[in-house]
């Protein structure tokens, strides 16, 4: 037990599963398959942590990009998920919430993500954040764009936008800045992850493919923080 961490909140880019299939002559969705599994106990491992909020990339704008088969299999994947741990995930007082762009999503998984949303709302042991249809950019712009449209409104002037409030314009507006930021599968890139929140969050990178990310993996990357001295810019 770790709970006297001061880490609250942990983002993920969950990279790797491709590849991980690949190594054992599998197709990708088979390592997708795996990482979904993971999903659930590495959200497990959290509730051990103390670490309060986790979000996780599981699906970016430019993922629209791959194959068609690849993208279905990965949404039918997050159905298959949302029915199955949504009980699981409501007895450990788990609160889910969606960031991303929904409108590119199918209209039964936006109806799926709304009734999970409202239904762990009260949920208090974790907020699990799942970034689907998810880019940073995407998200600057569309706060950008509520800015310009509440100062042509005339509710604020251009000086009254500080950080506080542009960040209350983001998709993230109720979770903190992530403290810890971890990538498997041996990228060092960000790859539209958070771009705005990440500003002074410590980064992890591991060469684990995320599939066979486990506890011990997690575990150790915050006792790793714990000892990292942040200094904000400061002397
Ligand atoms: C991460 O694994 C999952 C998603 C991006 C949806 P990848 O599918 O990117 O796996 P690699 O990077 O090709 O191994
Ligand atoms: C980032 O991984 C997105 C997710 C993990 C969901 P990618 O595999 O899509 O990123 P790149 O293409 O390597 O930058
Ligand atoms: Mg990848």
């Amino acid at each position: 037990m770790m709970s006297d961490t001061l880490c609250k909140h942990i983002a993920i880019i969950m990279d790797g599963n491709g590849r991980w299939a690949k190594k054992r002559g599998m197709p990708r969705t088979f390592g997708h398959k795996k990482g979904a599994e993971n999903v659930v106990n590495i959200t497990r491992a959290m509730k051990e942590s103390g670490v309060k909020y986790l979000t996780l990339y599981a699906f970016s704008t430019e993922n629209w990009q791959r194959s068609q088969d690849e993208v279905t299999a990965l949404m039918q994947l997050l159905r298959d998920y949302l029915d199955k741990e949504f009980k699981e995930i409501m007895e450990n007082n788990v609160r889910i919430v969606f960031i991303g762009e929904r409108d590119m999503l199918a209209e039964d998984i936006q109806q799926k993500i709304k009734t999970v949303e409202a239904e762990s709302a009260g949920n208090t042991d974790l907020t699990l954040c799942i970034a689907l249809s998810y880019g940073s950019r995407q998200e600057i712009l569309c706060a950008a764009k509520k800015a310009m449209t509440l100062a042509l409104e005339k509710k604020i002037s251009p000086n009254d936008l500080s950080v506080e409030m542009f960040s209350s314009l983001l998709y993230t507006k109720d979770i903190p800045n992530p403290d810890i930021l971890i990538r498997t599968s041996g990228e060092q890139r960000i790859s539209n992850y958070l771009l705005w929140q990440l500003a002074y969050t410590e980064l992890f990178f591991t060469n684990t493919m995320w599939p066979d990310f486990g506890k011990d993996e997690l575990l150790d990357i915050i006792e790793k923080f714990n000892t990292r001295e942040r200094r904000y810019g400061k002397n």
